[in-house]
């Protein structure tokens, strides 16, 4: 077989992506027999093993295989004092901009607007939300006004931005992208804190918050940690688990998402010590892990926040940019923030949050390196970067598409499919079979006799499986008990025994 690779072009991508995760059970919307809930996603059989693979691998390499990192997990309520001293009851909030006669709702910075300028006379607005292709959606809206009013002279290009700098005129004047139409609300906070109650009563006095990221955790339970963990500084305290947000636009599938998984580690280091330093450190640590799980350099770049958009605290973030299908997007932020959260919880709670330094025999409180990521995220750019449709020829010169998954063996769901070659075959079936046990003690397997072994080979393609053993006459009438398997990637064959299998997959799956 020959296999001219051939990915499709992106604008069909999340489309494909979506439809495989729907028919592979991979991902579904939450509640669909309902019709859906906007933001909210449900991982079925293949999805639920390939994110506890890249849970799993995470929390191998950032907990257990350093003797530096110490893992935690806290709930996901706690008590309101922690998000108000955090800063989040105040400020974690996004800006809302309502359409007063369709009633959407949009993010402020996620909707832009440009002047129409013609021999440098501003004659009106256009609107557009954020994708790709803003500016050209906004250039091509301008020259429809144009055109629609007959207006005569050059039109200039358009100049976006988006509506928090719109000036309260420009608000009164800027059209709705649902209307067309000066329909726009000027922007207000939302505070994206989903809250809910403890307790009997729901008053006041009951109201907690289900966390926006799980980071406080680590820091509440800073002391803790320190005074029974047998930990020195530098050290970091990791957890994983879910975090909500009420997002006014969960959008692109799982990548904005209401409910979503965090994995996230905060690195203490003492205050004198070079924060640049280890910020560079993490960055580099986190995307070569990134490329240890599969993901190719080529879709990996980095962003610096402007010093200026900083907060107060910050020392400096940089974000871990992917290509996904709909753009170059933040996959993992990696912030130095000082002391600003250990010192706020120290005053909140009156509990002081600091280390002693047996050089100075000065008490400090530690400065934090944080490197933050969702897994829902890891997971839409291992399939972006993994799927591919490919034209494959067979012996007989008939060509088909094939889709295939080149996910990494680390967080494949299945690592190997036992396909013995004929399921009427006692033998074949018997040694197929015991092969299934032994593996399935330690590895995810997939033990499939139904169906044309061509079609067997698809199956597993699209659903990432690195490798496919046939069990067949070879295997049983030959000496040597060996096996043939297939390469997802290549599709090549060769022989192997069941030690060279168990071989490939202790080198391979770790
Ligand atoms: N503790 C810092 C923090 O939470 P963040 O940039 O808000 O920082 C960290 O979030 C990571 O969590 C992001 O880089 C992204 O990967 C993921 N994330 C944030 N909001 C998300 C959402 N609504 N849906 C899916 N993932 C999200």
């Amino acid at each position: 077989m020959s296999s001219p690779a051939a990915a499709p072009e992106p604008a069909n991508l999340m489309e494909a992506l979506v439809s495989l995760a729907k028919r592979r059970g991979f991902v579904f919307q939450s509640s669909e027999i309902y019709g859906g809930l906007n933001g909210f996603f449900d991982y079925g059989p293949m999805g639920v093993e390939l994110k506890k693979n890249i849970r799993d691998c995470w929390w191998a390499d950032m907990v257990r295989r350093r003797d530096d990192v110490v893992g935690i997990e806290t709930s996901i309520i706690m008590h309101p004092k922690v998000w108000e001293a955090s800063g989040h009851v105040a400020g974690f909030s996004d800006p809302l901009v309502d359409c007063k006669v369709s009633k959407n709702r949009y993010r402020a910075d996620q909707l832009f607007f440009a002047p129409i300028v013609i021999d440098g006379v501003t004659h009106g607005y256009v609107s557009a939300l954020e994708s790709e292709k803003t500016t050209e959606e906004l250039q091509a809206a301008a020259e429809l006004f144009k055109r629609k009013k007959a207006i005569t002279g050059a039109l200039a290009p358009v100049q976006p931005k988006d509506f928090t700098e719109a000036t309260a005129d420009e608000i009164t004047k800027i059209p709705s992208p649902a209307t067309g139409n000066p329909d726009l609300t000027p922007p207000r906070a939302f505070n994206m804190m989903f809250q809910t109650n403890v307790g009997a009563m729901t008053d006041a006095s009951s109201v907690a918050y289900l966390r926006p990221e799980t980071a406080q955790g680590m820091f509440v339970d800073f002391k803790n940690v320190v005074d029974t963990g047998r930990v020195k500084l530098p050290f970091g305290i990791a957890q994983t688990g879910k975090s909500f947000r009420n997002e006014i636009t969960p959008r692109n599938f799982i990548f904005r998402s209401r409910e979503f998984e965090q994995m996230e580690m905060e690195f203490f280091i003492h205050e004198d010590d070079d924060w640049a330093k280890w910020h560079r450190y993490w960055i580099n640590w986190c995307k070569d892990w990134l490329k240890s799980i599969g993901l190719p350099d080529t879709h990996l770049s980095e962003y610096d926040h402007l010093k200026e958009k900083l907060a107060f605290y910050s020392k400096g973030t940089t974000d871990i940019m992917f290509k996904f299908p709909f753009g170059v997007q933040e996959l993992w932020g990696i912030a130095a923030r000082g002391n600003y959260d250990l010192g706020q919880h120290a005053a909140a709670s009156g509990v002081p949050q600091t280390i002693f330094d047996e050089a100075t025999k000065k008490k400090f409180v530690p400065h934090v390196i944080e490197p933050a990521v969702g897994l829902d995220r890891i997971f839409l750019a291992v399939l972006t970067a993994g799927y591919a449709e490919e034209p494959v020829t067979d012996e007989k010169g008939n060509t088909e598409t094939r889709t295939v998954l080149r996910l990494s063996p680390r967080i494949a769901p299945v690592k190997v499919a036992i396909l013995p070659l004929l399921k009427n075959k006692e033998q074949l079936v018997a040694r197929a079979q015991a092969l299934h046990k032994k593996l399935q003690r330690r590895y995810a397997v997939f033990y499939d006799e139904g169906g044309a072994i061509g079609k067997r080979y698809r199956r597993q393609d699209e659903i990432g499986t690195p490798w496919c053993v046939t069990i067949d006459f070879d295997t049983i009438e030959k000496e040597g008990d060996t096996f043939t398997l297939r390469e997802r990637d290549s599709m090549a064959q060769r022989r192997i025994t069941e030690a060279e299998l168990f071989a490939l997959l202790e080198e391979q799956v770790y």
